[in-house]
């Protein structure tokens, strides 16, 4: 028995319906775009006609990257490892947040971004950023709420906005995160099939079309039987520049080459692992070749025997000779140069159907000639990547997160980003940033690969505290939250890669700093930091949220003050009052009640760039005074503060 509905039909989104059948391209996510149903019926649109891609919540979704918060992020020293020396960071809360607060901080410095953003598969929880907040379509009770009721919503695909909803979340994300790339950075999002094309036109467009480099197909597995059409195997990694002509050109490192297989099997014979080649016959005017290059050279047919009563095998008949066809044609070397490289075994001959050089006869000879090139001398040229990746299936993801006993699906495999970083040439001291982290598999690539060229590449880890479901096995397993997940797993990957390579803690940063997104430490009367004048300090009542500490308060100017946050720190007590010291001096910090006199002078007399106190430190307002003239004539360079 059916119940009745109490609802009449709705009409129009039969409408609709009918008329996406017969034009599917004038009807998107429901709505009819009747410009281009006019175009369709012959009807001539005038007007300004650009192509733009767009999407319901376009314009908010490009505001909202532009609009300021008041937010903070929280050192949490105990969550953290190694946090004196550390110059990782593992950041918890919304990314559009947190990249925000990063702008000024990181602006320009990140030399590669890799996310994997949900893929919008229709089961995926995609995060509602603020500005959606007021819409009723989405109440509670429609169950797409994720368990915790927080801004997290199951993405399904019937809801209206499906594809809007996603490209909305992701497109304030892409602007921000352009910003802080560096002039050489790169930008590598992996995606999967269903949001593919809207991903590229989104980047296009905030990151720019012409900074385009291409985009790689994955193998995530082979087989499988989902779907009714095709069972997907295969994700992909679009990838852009910051600027391509500041890019470093993508080459494969050495050692991959060696084992890549590039020749077939008759070619390769006669080479060992690691040899390549390359014809040794040339044309003249691709080498401005001199004479001494055109010569007969014999080939290895000729025969050997040993005479009777000797041990030596002596030649019996001489081997054919070869010489480049053309009268153009030479060899790469003068004679002498070839005879003493013959001597070396740097000449390889192969037999082949299709020879391109000639006999004295003229007849066209069965050797083709070639010269070896070693890898070890061919240090400074790398294989360029081709745009297919097939040794990093997704399975592998999972085992190595298996191995280190961590509950999480779906994690990219480490290979996948160790990999990427070493053809895209992200080395040293570079700063790796994924926003949408996981399990964190970047921070364990980053770890890995450190490991493996002793490089002092850093990670910033960016995570939604994500309740884990309660029928999960992280849930099971006592990991309430993603970063949990991904703090413990940044933990166990730091120790097994150092047991691995046999690393001591100095060698290797497996560290991280932890801090946490939260509201302003400032109560509500607060003028930004650039709106203070020295008479504006003197009037205003300057308010610090209690529960806030010293390091809340330090770490919330170093946002203000666009520093970045994984410098070293110390603190000391001056006068009995604690001072804590930012990076030799980049910051010096005092947030202590009535600070001395005393005090002030100690701090300004070490000449720091910055120097910052606390309203309440002062008791008159001729005390605050006091402060500026004291710094005014110890240290007048020094930017101060008084929040
Ligand atoms: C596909 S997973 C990334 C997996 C990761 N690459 C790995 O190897 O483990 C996407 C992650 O992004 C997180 N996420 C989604 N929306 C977010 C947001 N607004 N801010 C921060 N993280 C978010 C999810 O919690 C999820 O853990």
């Amino acid at each position: 028995m059916t119940k009745p509905k109490f609802k009449t039909k709705n009409l129009t989104t039969e409408n609709i319906a009918k008329l996406a059948k017969l034009f599917p391209n004038v009807v998107t996510e429901g709505k009819v775009n009747f410009d281009l149903l006019r175009s369709v019926l012959g009807e001539e649109v005038h007007g300004d006609e650009a192509y733009e891609f767009t999407w319901v919540g376009k314009r908010e979704a490009i505001a909202e990257a532009g609009r300021p918060i008041r937010k903070t992020l929280r050192p949490c020293m105990e969550e953290s490892k190694n946090w004196d020396t550390t110059k990782n960071l593992y950041i918890e809360g919304d990314n559009l947040d947190i990249l925000k607060l990063l702008q000024e901080s990181y602006l320009g410095k990140v030399k590669m971004v890799y996310i994997d953003p949900p893929y919008n598969t229709g089961n995926d929880f995609v995060y509602r950023d603020d500005f959606k907040q007021s819409r009723e379509e989405y109440n509670e009770k429609s169950g797409m709420y994720g368990e915790e009721r927080d801004r997290l919503f199951k993405n399904t695909d019937t809801n209206g906005r499906f594809h809007s909803d996603w490209c909305s979340m992701i497109y304030p994300r892409l602007v921000l995160a352009r910003n802080v790339l560096s002039d050489d950075g790169i930008i590598f999002i992996s995606i999967g099939s269903n949001e593919l094309e809207n991903l590229k036109k989104m980047c296009d467009e905030a990151i720019g079309e012409s900074n385009f480099v291409g985009m790689i197909s994955r193998l995530m597995k082979s087989g499988g039987n989902k779907g009714r059409f095709f069972s997907p195997n295969i994700d992909y990694i679009l990838v852009y520049a910051k600027n391509p002509l500041s890019a470093n050109d993508f080459k494969l490192p050495l050692d991959e080459n060696a084992t890549r297989k590039l020749y077939s099997k008759t070619e390769t014979k006669g080479l060992r692992k690691g040899e390549k080649y390359r014809p040794f016959g040339l044309y003249q005017s691709s080498l401005d070749a001199r004479p001494n290059q055109r010569y007969y050279i014999e080939c290895p047919d000729g025969t050997f025997a040993i005479p009777p009563g000797e041990t030596m095998p002596k030649k019996r008949s001489d081997g054919s000779k070869v010489i480049p066809q053309s009268n153009d044609g030479c060899w790469r070397w003068s004679v002498d140069r070839y005879l003493q490289e013959k001597e070396n075994n740097n000449l390889l001959f192969v037999e082949s159907r299709e020879g391109v050089l000639i006999q004295p006869s003229g007849e066209k000879s069965k050797w083709n000639v070639y010269t070896k090139i070693w890898l070890s001398d061919r240090v400074e040229e790398g294989q360029t990547p081709t745009n297919f990746i097939s040794q990093f299936e997704s399975r592998h993801g999972a085992k190595e997160l298996k191995e280190l006993d961590i509950p999480f699906d779906f994690p990219k495999p480490v290979g996948l980003i160790k990999y990427i970083m070493s053809f895209a040439g992200i080395k040293e001291n570079d700063i790796i940033l994924d926003f949408f982290s996981g399990s964190a598999t970047t921070a364990h690539a980053v770890m890995q690969l450190n490991a493996e060229d002793g490089g002092n590449r850093k990670f910033v880890m960016v995570q939604l505290p994500e309740i884990t479901s309660k029928k999960s096995e992280a849930f099971k397993a006592g990991y309430k939250n993603i970063c949990e997940i991904g703090k413990e797993r940044i933990r166990r990957a730091g120790e097994k890669v150092k047991a691995e390579t046999g690393l001591i803690e100095q060698n290797l940063d497996t560290g991280f700093r932890v801090l946490k997104l939260d509201d302003t430490n400032m109560t509500d009367v607060y003028y930004s930091a650039n709106d203070y004048t020295q008479d504006l300090v003197l009037q205003m009542e300057v308010n610090i949220k209690s529960d806030r500490t010293d390091m809340d308060l330090l770490y919330g100017c170093l946002l203000d003050w666009g520093l970045p946050l994984s410098m070293p720190h110390t603190h000391e007590k001056i006068d009995d009052f604690t001072v804590h010291t930012y990076n030799e001096g980049d910051l010096i910090a005092c947030f202590e009640d009535h600070i001395s006199e005393r005090a002030i002078r100690e701090i300004a007399g070490r000449n720091p760039l910055r120097a910052v106190f606390r309203d309440s430190s002062f008791t008159s307002s001729p005390e605050k005074i006091n402060v500026f003239e004291i710094f005014k004539l110890l240290s007048p360079t020094t930017n101060v503060k008084v929040i």
